[in-house]
């Protein structure tokens, strides 16, 4: 397997080669301020799949108390503008990709993004107001959901190469993505940083896919802040919970990153009510 058999694969056969309609339009009504819940539910109208989940997801027992919704508006309602849009994202990507069940499990990597998308937003919390200001806010979540998809990528054009380098990982003690690098000469880092580039996400999204497992690296500091975000939500789910591939890919402390973010890593207990919701709150999408 060649760079370049990647970037054709990545190019005329990967399912995410161009981002689903509805999750660019979405993304753009999220950033626009003159938008409103109404936006939100026109596009999902048009999606009948889309619709039938968020009505799900409001019946949900995480949502519904006790009260059952029946229209898209009413759903709208419920789960709030936020939650519309980041659901709708999540759920517009986890439809257009299908893999074999017996060679990656989708639904727990979906899970598991999903998670991360949730606790990037509560990281962001706890950072000083002066890293805050340098860091787009309505960037996080997609930051968080799609920071991995170079992994998801590799496993639909090249399952047996990803299974051996996970081997390789896991015989040599290495992180993944310096497994992958010596093996291949690009990790799923690079491979997520030419997607997002391909897709016309901003630079600090690019950045967050090609380093979220070496912040250190990164050399244009500007996106810094969001990068190191997405590496300690990466790190605080990793820590605690399996991998969507075998369990060699612990990430890598890097105590200058936490001190350059301002967290210090006990505080990330208090991630922990957080991270229940977001896996409820995942597990809730998926099955709807
Ligand atoms: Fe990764």
């Amino acid at each position: 397997m060649t760079k370049q058999e990647v970037l054709d694969f990545l190019t005329h056969e990967f399912a995410l080669s161009n981002l689903p309609e509805s999750f660019q339009k979405l993304r753009e009504i999220s950033n626009d301020p003159h938008s409103d819940i109404q936006d939100v539910v026109a596009v999902v109208r048009k999606d009948v799949e889309l619709a039938a989940r968020l009505l799900k997801l409001a019946n949900s027992s995480l949502f519904s108390r006790g009260e059952h919704t029946e229209t898209i508006e009413q759903a709208a309602q419920k789960l709030g503008m936020r939650r519309v849009v980041e659901s709708s994202l999540a759920i517009g990507l986890i439809k257009e990709i299908s893999i074999d069940p017996e060679v990656f499990d989708t639904i727990n990597f979906w899970k598991r993004s999903l998670t991360i998308a949730k606790i990037t937003e509560d990281v962001f919390e706890l950072i000083p107001h002066f890293l805050k200001a340098r860091i787009e806010k309505n960037l996080l979540y997609t930051a968080g959901l799609l920071h991995d998809v170079g992994i998801l990528a590799m496993i639909q054009g090249f399952s047996d190469e990803m299974v051996s380098v996970v081997d390789y990982a896991v015989a040599e003690d290495l992180p993944i993505y310096v497994a992958e690098r010596n093996r291949w000469g690009f990790s799923h880092q690079d491979i997520g940083r030419i997607l997002f580039k391909k897709w016309n996400l901003p630079e600090s999204l690019q950045a967050a896919a090609g380093y979220h497992h070496n912040p250190v690296d990164l050399k244009r500091r500007i996106y810094a802040p969001l990068v190191d975000i997405i590496y300690v939500a990466d790190y605080t789910y990793s820590v605690r919970e399996e991998m969507p591939f075998r369990d060699p890919c612990k990430p890598v402390m890097y105590p200058e990153v936490w001190k350059r973010i301002g967290i210090d890593p006990t505080e990330l207990v208090e991630l922990e009510d957080s991270l229940v919701e977001a896996k409820s709150h995942a597990e809730m999408l998926l099955a709807s």
